[in-house]
């Protein structure tokens, strides 16, 4: 008998590297974790850190799989954005 594998249905991924953990990645990472305990999605989201994702320039880095949306300069804001979206039920299509 095998065992299947536990995944959530969304991963936030926040770069700790060197430039965006001096800027807030740790941060982000950190509020992410305190944000899916609260709401107890970790069944759901899981967050996971990142080395450099070569955008230095656009330092801190988060990002949402499997949506691969990615936000630059990430802010308190930004990602309590990522965060609300990810936890938001999927909008259901109209059908005739
Ligand atoms: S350290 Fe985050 S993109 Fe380079």
């Amino acid at each position: 008998m095998s065992k299947k594998m536990k995944l959530p249905k969304q991963t936030l991924l926040v770069c700790t590297g060197k430039k965006c953990g001096s800027k807030g990645g740790y941060t982000h990472y950190k509020n992410l974790r305190g944000m899916i305990r609260k709401e107890e999605v970790k069944d759901d989201i899981q967050v996971m850190r990142l080395q450099c994702t070569g955008n230095c320039k656009m330092a801190p880095v988060v990002g949402t799989m499997p949506k691969n949306k990615w936000y630059g300069q990430a802010d308190d804001t930004k990602v309590e954005k990522l965060f609300k979206k990810a936890i938001k039920p999927p909008k259901k299509k109209k059908t005739d």
